[in-house]
């Protein structure tokens, strides 16, 4: 049986994605052959293609974070599973294919009836925003945050979750995203023409409990000061890095996945040491899941619970078939996508 998948073939810019036709993988002892039906097109995608992703692997390899399938085939020594079920998964890169063999270990039973678009939007968007507010940030009832970047992915994922934790919520978008951060219950600002902290100090009076960055660089001391006294700032990703300063290149990149880091670094050992009790601290889903994969499993299955009970509900900015991967991952480069964006494979099974 043949399948297809995407190749990112050198370091750089949208031109590095290959469409290409195979042999499907045949799954290995202790794992399970996945049928995948959909996959999450997401920035760390984008940066990886660039090289500047710390979880680049090395070329030719397949992107794509996080899919939602079904089971195909069974490796020796697996039980558990049942063809048909639906699953999700988090390989961190490969999902951008019709077929996927993974460690059964990896799967996490999808409840029956979901969207699988919106059931992949869990993966990592939903768990890195509720990791961040549950763990990172021990939010509670009533306090106030501020979430970069809102209209995105992740943004709309920390606005579901945050007005179920009962947060008081801002959020920085273009004007594009506006609308959407005020339907989710964010009071948007506009990131393009005001200044964040000014605008915070003058909405909150003495600043917010709480700030989601994903921006990074020197962002992150900006967003510090926006904190009121005993603060933090979570601090996940490096949009600074990729707008602005040259990604969506036509030149062949190289593989630099630390870029940015000792900045960051930098900025957390800053907010220990400086005075004013406001933290810099970060989060890292791959981290999560390797160090404490149970918290991981958990987080998914709780999420799937919530969207199963209509008490969240993904944002899906656009569906693009497998063969057009170049042009999601360019929409999203483009800038000004509200939710997620997701590839979706075709049901029907192949028989050649
Ligand atoms: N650490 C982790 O575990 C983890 C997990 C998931 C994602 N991430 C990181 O999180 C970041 C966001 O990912 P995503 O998938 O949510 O991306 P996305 O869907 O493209 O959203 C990014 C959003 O940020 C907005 N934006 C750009 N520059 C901004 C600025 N200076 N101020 C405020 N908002 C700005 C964009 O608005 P416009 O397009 O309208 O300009 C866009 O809505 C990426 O850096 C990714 O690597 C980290």
């Amino acid at each position: 049986m043949r399948h297809t998948r995407i190749l990112v073939t050198h370091y750089g810019g949208p031109d590095a994605l290959r469409v290409i036709e195979e042999d499907c993988p045949e799954p290995k002892h202790g794992e399970v052959r996945v049928k995948v039906l959909a996959a999450g097109v997401a920035l760390p995608d984008v940066m990886a293609r660039e090289g500047i992703h710390p979880e680049t692997p090395e070329v030719p390899f397949t992107p794509g974070w996080d899919l939602v399938g079904r089971v195909d085939q069974l490796g020796e020594g697996v039980t558990g599973f049942e063809p048909g079920q639906m699953v999700a998964a988090l390989p961190i890169h490969g999902a951008y294919a019709e077929f996927v063999c993974l460690p059964h270990q990896e799967l996490i039973p999808v409840p029956p009836g979901l969207d699988a678009a919106e059931a992949v939007s869990l993966g990592l968007n939903y768990i890195t925003a509720y990791q961040m507010l549950h763990h990172s940030a021990g939010v509670k009832a009533g306090q106030r945050a501020l979430i970069h970047g809102a209209a995105g992915g992740v943004g709309t994922a920390l606005l579901q979750l945050g007005h179920l934790a009962g947060l008081e919520m801002y959020g920085t978008c273009s004007s594009r995203g506006a609308q959407a951060v005020s339907d989710l219950g964010g009071i948007p600002i506009d990131y393009q023409t005001q200044d964040f902290v000014k605008e915070i100090l003058r909405l909150t009076g003495k600043g917010v409990d709480l700030v989601l960055d994903p921006i990074g660089g020197g962002h992150l001391w900006q967003s510090r000061k926006a904190l009121c006294p005993g603060g933090k700032v979570v601090g996940y990703g490096l949009i600074s890095s990729i707008r602005g300063e040259g990604l969506a290149s036509s030149r062949p990149g190289r593989r630099q996945r630390f870029r940015g880091t000792a900045l960051f670094a930098l900025y957390i050992l800053g907010g220990w040491l400086l005075p004013g009790r406001k933290r810099v601290v970060p989060y890292s889903i791959q981290t999560l899941k390797r160090l404490k994969p149970d918290l991981f499993r958990q987080a998914w299955i709780t999420l799937l619970g919530l969207l199963q009970q209509g008490k969240i509900k993904p944002l899906i900015a656009r569906r693009f078939p497998l063969a057009e991967a170049r042009q999601a991952q360019e929409l999203l480069e483009r800038g000004g996508v509200v939710g997620k964006v997701v590839l979706m494979m075709n049901e029907s099974p192949r028989t050649s």
